[in-house]
């Protein structure tokens, strides 16, 4: 699917009126939450359509500040509507063949990133540390 199609309001809306009815739709929703860690306090879902996903994850981590990326404003407008009432969800037009935009949450995220001595990338290791999570589409 071209992702210029996600642009029209007629695309993002018949999927939407689809989405609940897709078959397994609960299973695989369980399966995913299961692997985004308890602890996991900062969460970014790329393509994140009406932010359901992040909705469900909030269910259950009501500390948790989410980012949802999206290149369709139409499906973008529906995601504030829905998540209205989650005040840590930020939700962000943006198109990922492009580098990831600043958001509100990064600016003002403490930096975490630690650097190995051959000067590579590597997570930190604190158990207390809430780790950014990606979820993908
Ligand atoms: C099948 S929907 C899934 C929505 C959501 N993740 C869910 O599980 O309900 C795919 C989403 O990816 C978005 N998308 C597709 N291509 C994209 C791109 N290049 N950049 C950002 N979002 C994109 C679409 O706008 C759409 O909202």
């Amino acid at each position: 699917m071209p992702a210029k199609e996600w642009g029209t309001e007629e695309h993002a809306g018949r999927y939407l009126k689809r989405a609940d009815d897709y078959p397994h739709r609960a299973e695989a929703d369980a399966a995913l939450l299961e692997q985004v860690p308890r602890e996991a306090h900062r969460i970014l879902d790329l393509g994140t359509g009406d932010s359901r996903v992040l909705r469900l994850l909030s269910e259950t981590r009501p500390e948790m500040t989410g980012v949802g990326l999206d290149i369709s404003a139409p499906m973008l407008k529906t995601a504030r509507e829905r998540a209205q009432s989650v005040r840590e969800i930020e939700l962000v037009e943006h198109d990922l063949s492009e580098p990831l935009p600043a958001t509100a949450a990064s600016r003002t995220a403490p930096r975490r990133e630690s650097r190995s001595s051959s000067g590579r990338w590597r997570p930190p290791h604190s158990s207390t540390t809430p780790t950014p999570t990606v979820t993908s589409r």
